[in-house]
Formats: C-alpha cells, sequence, structure tokens
C-alpha cells in the first residue's frame, strides 16, 4: 500500500467539493439565510418576511380543504407506501397532461409528464439533461430566478444573460437575447408568469419568442410556476401553445398556485409535437436523470389527480382577490418611501419589484448593504436585487395579511426616516447632506 505520510493521523486524501460552493453562493436559500444572520434577536421585534415567496404561513393563504383532504385521504389509504417508478405513477402524470391540455393545441398524453419534487427539482433534472457537452451555454433572464443560475453552474452549463425591459412592461429584449446566442447554445429560460417583475407575456410577445428559439435552434424552457397568481388584467397564456414552432419544456408545480411550496410536487411536461426533443435524445436524457434522483413523495403523486381536478374556483378567486388587494395596499405606502419605487404595478406573482435610489440615502451604498442594514435595524427581510441578477433593485415579499404588510411598510419607512438625506445650507452657504442623526446633533 501506498505510504500517504498519514503515521501520525493528521494527514487526510478527501476534501470537499468546492462546485456546490460555488453554485451554492448564488442560490436564494443561501442568501436569505446570510440575511437571516444579520438579524438581531435582542430588537424585541419579530423579523417580517422571514421566508420570502411562501406565503403558507398567512392565514389568508391557507391552501384548500380539497388539498388537505386528497393528501390525507391517501396517506390514509394504505396504497401510498411503496416506492413510485422514477417517472411518476400514471395517473399523476395524466391528471397533469389534463390540467394542462385545457389550452394547448398539440395535446399532452401522460407519457409526455414527468412528475418531480416541486419545480426546483424539475429545473435541476431539464438542466442537467441538457448540459454534457463543455462548450454549452444557457439563456437566462436578467433579472430572473436564481435557481437556475446555480443548477446551470453547478453542472458546468455556461450562464448568457438577456435583459428583461422596465421601459416596456419587462418585455424580453429579443435583439439582445439574439446577440448573447451562438451555436453552442442549447436553451433559453422563459419565466412566465414572471418573478420577480410581476408581469405576463402578451400572446404576441411569446409567439416572437417562439420564431427567435426557431431561427436559433433551441429550445424553450418554460417555467409557469406561478400560472395560478395572476390577478391583472391580462390572462395567462402557457408557452405550449407555440410548441410547432419551436419545442417547448413546461415547468410547473402546485407550490405556488395551492401556496403548499412544502408539499414538494411539481412536473415536467415535454410540447414536442414535432418530436425534436425525442430526436436529439433530451427525452432519453431526462428519463436518465429521473433514475439517479429520489422519487416524489407517492402519497403526494396519489393526491395530485384530486388536488388538480377538484379543487373549487371559489379557492383560486379568493387567493387573487387578497393578492389585489396586497398589491393596490403596498403600492399605496411605497408611495411614502421616495427611495423605492415600482415602475409597474404587478399583475402576477406574490412581490413588488422595486427601484432602489441610493442618492436619496446616506451611507448605504448599494441594494445588498439596504437590506442588511434593514433586517439588522429594523427586522424586515427583503431580497436585495444582486441577487436576482440586478443591481439596485429590491424584492419586497407582499403576500401575507394586512396587518403584517402594514407593519413591513411602517418599518421600512422608520428606516428611509433615519437613513434620508436632508441637505441645508452650511455656514459657507453650500448645501450639506446630513441624515437624520446628524441633524439631531446639529440642532441639540
Ligand atoms: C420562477 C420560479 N420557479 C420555480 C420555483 C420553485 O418552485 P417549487 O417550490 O415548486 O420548487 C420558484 C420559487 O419561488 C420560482 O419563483
Amino acid at each position: 500500500m501506498a505510504n500517504n505520510g498519514n503515521a501520525h493521523g493528521n494527514v487526510w486524501q478527501f476534501k470537499g467539493n468546492t462546485a456546490t460552493g460555488d453554485a451554492a453562493a448564488v442560490a436564494l436559500r443561501k442568501l436569505v439565510f446570510k440575511m437571516f444572520r444579520n438579524y438581531n434577536l435582542n430588537s424585541g421585534k419579530p423579523i417580517l418576511a422571514p421566508s420570502p415567496g411562501d406565503p403558507s404561513a398567512s392565514p389568508s393563504f391557507r391552501t384548500c380543504p380539497v388539498a388537505e383532504e386528497a393528501v390525507a385521504a391517501a396517506a390514509r389509504s394504505g396504497m401510498a407506501n411503496s416506492y413510485a417508478p422514477s417517472p411518476g405513477i400514471l395517473k399523476a402524470r395524466r391528471a397533469v397532461a389534463d390540467y394542462l391540455n385545457g389550452e394547448l393545441p398539440a395535446k399532452l398524453k401522460e407519457e409526455d409528464v414527468y412528475i418531480t419534487g416541486g419545480c426546483n427539482q424539475a429545473i435541476e433534472i431539464v438542466i442537467d439533461s441538457l448540459a454534457g457537452n463543455s462548450l454549452a451555454n444557457i439563456l437566462l433572464p436578467r433579472p430572473g430566478y436564481p435557481h437556475y443560475d446555480a443548477r446551470a453552474l453547478y453542472s458546468c452549463l455556461e450562464i448568457r444573460k438577456y435583459d428583461l425591459l422596465p421601459q416596456k412592461d419587462w418585455e424580453i429584449d429579443l435583439d439582445g437575447l439574439e446577440a448573447a446566442a451562438d451555436e453552442n447554445t442549447v436553451a433559453m429560460v422563459l419565466i412566465n408568469p414572471n418573478n420577480p417583475c410581476g408581469n405576463v407575456y402578451s400572446y404576441d410577445h411569446l409567439n416572437k419568442v417562439a420564431e427567435m428559439a426557431r431561427k436559433l435552434g433551441i429550445v424553450v424552457i418554460s417555467d409557469e410556476v406561478y400560472k395560478h397568481v395572476v390577478y391583472g388584467d391580462r390572462p395567462f397564456i402557457p408557452m405550449g401553445i407555440f410548441a410547432s414552432i419551436a419545442p417547448v419544456i413546461t415547468l410547473g408545480s402546485i407550490s405556488k398556485g395551492w401556496v403548499v411550496p412544502g408539499w414538494r410536487i411539481g412536473w415536467i411536461a415535454m410540447n414536442d409535437p414535432n418530436s425534436i426533443l425525442k430526436s436529439t435524445g433530451v427525452i432519453q436524457a431526462i428519463e436518465d436523470c429521473l433514475e439517479l434522483t429520489p422519487q416524489p413523495s407517492l402519497i403526494l403523486q396519489e393526491a395530485l389527480p384530486d388536488i388538480l381536478e377538484k379543487t373549487p374556483k371559489e379557492f383560486f378567486d379568493k387567493k387573487i382577490k387578497a393578492m389585489r388587494h396586497s398589491v393596490e395596499f403596498s403600492c399605496e405606502r411605497l408611495k411614502d418611501i421616495p427611495c423605492l419605487f415600482c415602475p409597474k404595478k404587478p399583475e402576477s406573482c406574490s412581490y413588488l419589484w422595486v427601484k432602489l435610489d441610493t442618492s436619496m440615502l446616506v451611507n448605504i451604498k448599494n441594494d445588498f448593504e439596504f437590506c442588511m442594514k434593514l433586517v439588522s435595524e429594523e427586522s424586515v427581510l427583503l431580497i436585495p436585487g444582486v441577487a436576482l441578477g440586478a443591481d439596485n433593485w429590491v424584492r419586497i415579499s407582499i403576500g401575507t395579511d394586512a396587518s403584517v404588510l402594514d407593519e413591513i411598510f411602517d418599518r421600512i419607512k422608520t428606516f428611509y426616516d433615519r437613513h434620508a438625506i436632508r441637505k441645508l445650507p452650511n455656514s459657507m452657504g453650500l448645501l450639506q447632506i446630513y441624515n437624520d442623526q446628524e441633524m439631531e446633533i446639529c440642532f441639540s
């Protein structure tokens, strides 16, 4: 046996994989944890919005009894205790196909759908299935949902960004997207309804996206996890409608629509009427990836058909009404906080995506510092835009009860007042900048 020099027991031949650290560094959960550590436990104030993007703790956003009963019945049945097949059980796959088919010209069959542990696992599987060629790259939106970045980094898929345009209702900059692509681009990710911007794409725009994907020879990964959280005037259009132009892989879950992100059940749907995903081996790669990963809970798979088919419309209507109220209320309260500006009232999802003007603040250089100080001084956790790819923007989670929202905006306002710049003439008549504390010293 080779001598590894460990005679004294202090030489170890293993070390942690740093690739995981690089990928996790861009993941949202890691950032939230970091921000949480800045929370002052002795402040006497409970932390608000500690779990961004998850309204499930609020009584107004409790899931519907039909869904709870479906899960309980599956657990009690004694028929959901075994391992599930890797692609998911047929009745769950069929239920998802039926659920998505309503709007689609080329209908999905049960074998076109795979069941996953929430939408995040769907993202992981699809990214892994497209990686492999060391030169390959993927087009991701900016701003965007960082799990795509984390998983692409982890799978060694080069990331190229395309912009969403605030002045055009957050439409995709299609010229920029085309310029970012090359002969090694394999896919683009579209998030519709959009987290964090809160827009919904029009039929015409999605049509143009499909035409562009065809021109570039790439597949569209359409993340539709927020399909049931649309409360504006523009209806949600599934990207699968355009699958005859370019192939579309639709990702979804019940996490947002039913407000049960902890249940971990989602899907991948292959909209491939021209069999392009089949002939290029992508379907095989997805099926192989599914063999390598744990199957989602059989209890949830058994319950899924009832959840999708029997949830009454009133449940969604009530949730939409609550979200509309949160948006109106939040936009009104935002008017009292001049350093934050929302260019477009959201029509979907559960966030306000707001521009931060640091020139109105003293000693706050950027969005990250703003959020770190806010959590430490006021125990309010917002997501800095830099985590979603956009400097000096901030994401505020507004899917919560009115009383909590009221408190969140009171505290942000207090924070703003404490850090806001005041301009007064100094002894030489020049305008000098002060914040609140300095003003107090000046005038005490
Ligand atoms: C755009 C987007 N996709 C996917 C997910 C993850 O969904 P799930 O909870 O089903 O894994 C989220 C969660 O916030 C999201 O915002």
